[in-house]
């Protein structure tokens, strides 16, 4: 489980390749300008070339810089990155057992909000209800944010509309797909969940310590890359726009969209969220099944309500629900 981090080299090394992208440079001429020596000049092209930057030495021993990976490095998702606050901090893994497992234990000390927690594979991706979430490297996205809203623990779940509407919008920027939040915390493209949040709560009596948003995309994952048992019921970006998606540019795109959210949310609560999440919503009118714990509740899908709850009309009346896995009828 090693942290991915740039030494301070390779860090500006990158910043200052990243300018002369396709051009050409002496390393006699760079490392003087970074004040070091050609052999650490060395030492941290191979770093870069390892991570998978494409640098190439050509028989006079100039550098060309022509391209970064599309993974998930701290320095290319906060190359560009326009948030204020989400991603300021970035624990970026090769692979973990789950992101939201190590969000957590940081949660505990990390003061600042907005910290991202990111995998390019996890071992035990963690999903709702006891289930796990399907985590291949290279075509999906998953992270884990850590937030600290002074809210009632009540209203924590409203942050999982909140990620829902902000991943929904995300995907809608890159071109005209059908895409529905399913209460309480997926995203289904043409019907099928492409994408599942895990929102977790520390919370004291009428206090919230900190909540972890853990996200997990599928993005460009093709029809063989799902196991037998997904296949029927999940689908990707790509797969429901044709075509294959930047995964950084994704989840860039992604935090400055949840940021404008989560600020909103804070200042004014769910007023203006809420509008959103019944535009996008794909239960309202529908006739659901509601199964929390052992006990299922028919009736029809007549509202979400300002604290993110499922309101339904049933056979005892008007009924409001926090939670709960729903199935249409
Ligand atoms: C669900 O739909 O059941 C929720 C799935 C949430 C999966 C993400 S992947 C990143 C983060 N880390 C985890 O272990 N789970 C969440």
């Amino acid at each position: 489980m090693d942290r991915i981090e740039l030494d301070a080299l390779s860090d500006t090394l990158l910043v200052k390749i990243r300018r002369k992208r396709g051009h050409p440079f002496d390393p006699g001429r760079m490392a003087k300008n970074l004040k070091t020596n050609r052999e650490e000049l060395a030492v941290a092209v191979r770093h870069l070339k390892r991570l998978g930057y494409k640098i190439k030495i050509d028989k006079k021993g100039r550098i060309t810089f022509s391209g970064a990976p599309d993974n998930f490095l701290p320095a290319e998702i906060a190359n560009g990155l326009k948030t204020e606050m989400m991603g300021g901090r970035i624990y970026a893994y090769q692979s973990v057992q789950s992101t939201n497992l190590i969000a957590h234990k940081l949660a505990i000390s990390e003061l600042s909000e907005g910290t991202l927690v990111i995998a390019e594979h996890q071992t035990r991706g963690k999903g709702r209800l006891g289930r796990s979430w399907h985590s291949p490297p290279k075509v999906g996205l998953y992270c884990s944010l850590i937030l600290k809203p002074r809210i009632h623990p009540t209203l924590a779940p409203g942050l999982s509309l909140l990620t829902a509407v902000a991943l929904t919008e995300t995907i809608l920027s890159y071109g005209e797909i059908d895409v529905k939040i399913k209460w309480p915390n997926d995203v289904l493209v043409r019907g099928a969940k492409t994408a599942g949040i895990l929102t977790e709560l520390s919370a004291e009596i009428g206090r919230t310590n900190f909540v972890i948003v853990g996200i997990g995309v599928n993005i460009n994952h093709r029809p063989g890359d799902f196991p037998k048992e997904l296949k029927k019921h999940a689908t990707s970006i790509r797969i429901g726009l044709k075509k294959t998606i930047g995964r950084v540019e994704f989840l860039q795109r992604f935090l400055l969209t949840f940021e404008k959210e989560y600020f909103d949310f804070k200042r004014s609560g769910m007023t203006r969220l809420r509008k959103k999440i019944l535009q996008y919503s794909s239960l309202l009118g529908q006739k659901i099944e509601l199964k929390m714990g052992r006990k299922t509740t028919s009736g029809i899908v007549i509202d979400i309500d300002e604290t993110g709850h499922l309101v339904m009309d049933t056979k005892n009346g008007i009924q409001a629900f926090n939670a709960g896995e729903v199935s249409v009828r």
